[in-house]
């Protein structure tokens, strides 16, 4: 097998996104960029990955949390000076073959770079350059060519020749090189280095190649938008529309109905099963999962959730939670993490859940909140009720057993439990353990005063009286 790794630059601060984070830090569609181009490697076959930080480094490792090998640049000096920081790591590979990628071109894709490699090898390139034609080639770097074609040099926008401006086809930033090829090259880079205020250019890389009687090619992608990096918010935005109707269109192709998209938004780590329609507003973000004929939306928002086969989410919220097959959920509900709703379940209108069972069948349709509890099936939960699980300083847990039914505004001041089949009356302050098949009722009798309207006199009816 061929030994495979990749270095990912992300030294850069990114100053015109005004952050207070490293660029690649910045996200597309909820996704931080360097997460996008560590997927497009792994997705390629990478499974090797030092990244390269250095502007608030302390930030990135954070969030990479040892899931990626890092070297700190501690100057930005270029991207050859970036990629000298993880020669060690590249020495590691020295018989194999090293995926150089920008941490901030996040739509470069997994097929390019396998494409890219198979190319590579084939040719048997030491080095290979992903390359793309672009409308508008500016501040990239020009792929020169010979009359015949082939790769001579990569030229910066800041030494490029009037004529070499109106080259369109540009670098995007990625290469593959031979582990071997690319640590003489930079070797030879830093010897060359004489101008102490010019950049180390890694793209300098392929001519010095070049020059040593190593293959260099370019490799062409089908799409300019394995380019497109973001320089400011403006920037940014254009990159998440991009990838917004892209990724939209991939699940429309997949059975997906979504007839209008406006305000929709899905995450690159989301699964859609066929036939199920998402309607506008809906945002689905991180890694979710949602089943078969199931209707999202209007303006509902998922967050790291799975939600099984034939749901209804409506103007619902969903964090971190279970939804199972054939829910109907809302409108104006909010599911918070930890929940398992099961299924057939009905929820909602203003309802909200937290840290919350609930089993198959159970209906919870109006202006309530169940937090930190376990409700069994075929459980009535009336409207008004609440879970009360807080007493200032502990969450305690409420338990109601199958069959149960909860009338309206009873409030189920925890830790308590309803056994099964029990049932609490309406406006019942339940405040300890009803037991199985039984009735509680916690309120107290209501009084009627007869004719006490005409003994008071109550301001009302003054009033009443005068206007007559
Ligand atoms: C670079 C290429 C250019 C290519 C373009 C594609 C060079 C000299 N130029 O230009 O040919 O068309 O990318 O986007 O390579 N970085 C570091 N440390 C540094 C400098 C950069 O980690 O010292 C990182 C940046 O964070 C970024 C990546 O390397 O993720 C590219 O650097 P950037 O300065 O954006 O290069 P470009 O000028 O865009
Ligand atoms: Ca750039």
């Amino acid at each position: 097998m061929n030994s495979v790794c990749s270095v990912i630059l992300a030294g850069g601060e990114g100053t015109r996104m005004k952050s207070s984070k490293p660029k690649v830090m910045a996200q597309v569609l909820f996704k931080p960029m360097i997460n996008w181009v560590i997927s497009a490697a792994q997705g390629g076959g990478v499974e090797d990955i030092c990244v390269v930080t250095g502007y608030r480094h302390e930030i990135l490792e954070e969030h990479l949390d040892g899931k990626c090998a890092t070297v700190f640049q501690s100057q930005r000096l270029g991207t050859g000076h970036a990629v000298m920081q993880a020669k060690d790591f590249i020495k590691e590979h020295i018989d194999g073959d090293v995926l150089i990628l920008n941490g901030d071109a996040p739509l470069m894709d997994s097929e390019t770079i396998s494409n890219a490699l198979q190319f590579h090898k084939e040719s048997g390139n030491c080095a290979t350059v992903i390359s793309a034609k672009v409308a508008n080639p500016f501040g990239y770097g020009r792929i020169q060519r010979s009359d015949d074609g082939l790769l001579q040099k990569i030229v910066e926008q800041k030494e490029a020749t009037e004529e070499q401006k109106k080259i369109d086809e540009v670098n995007s930033g990625a290469f593959w090189f031979s582990a071997k090829a690319l640590l003489s090259a930079l070797d030879t880079l830093a010897e060359n280095h004489t101008d102490a205020s010019k950049e180390y250019y890694l793209t300098d890389a392929i001519e010095i190649i070049l020059s040593k009687g190593g293959k260099a090619a370019a490799f062409t992608a089908k799409t300019a938008d394995v380019v497109l990096g973001a320089n400011d918010r403006a920037q940014l935005y254009e990159l998440n529309e991009i990838a917004r109707k892209q990724i939209l269109v991939k699940h429309m192709k997949n059975g997906v109905s979504i007839p209008c998209i406006d305000g929709v938004i899905i995450s690159p780590d989301a699964e859609i099963g066929a036939d199920t329609q998402i309607l506008p507003g809906t945002i689905i973000k991180g890694n979710c999962t949602i089943g078969k004929e199931c209707e999202i939306g209007p303006n509902s928002l998922i967050e790291n959730s799975v939600v099984h086969d034939g749901v209804e989410l409506n103007s619902t919220q969903v964090y971190s939670s279970e939804v199972k097959a054939g829910a109907h959920i809302g409108p104006f509900v909010r599911i918070r993490p930890d929940c398992v709703v099961g299924e057939n379940v009905r929820v909602g209108n203003f309802v909200e859940l937290k840290n919350a069972r609930i089993g198959e069948k159970t209906s919870v349709s109006h202006l309530s909140y169940i937090g930190d509890a376990e409700f069994g099936k075929n459980i009535n939960v009336g409207c008004g009720c609440a879970t009360v699980n807080f007493n200032g300083r502990d969450k305690n847990k409420t338990i109601v057993g199958d069959n149960a039914f909860i009338g309206c505004s009873t409030y189920l001041v925890a830790p308590v439990e309803v056994g099964e089949n029990a049932f609490t009356a309406a406006g019942s302050v339940i405040t300890e353990d009803v037991p199985k098949d039984a009735l509680a009722i916690a309120r107290s009798r209501q009084v009627v005063k007869e004719d006490w309207v005409n003994k008071v006199k109550p301001y009302r009816w003054q009033k009443k009286e005068e206007t007559k």
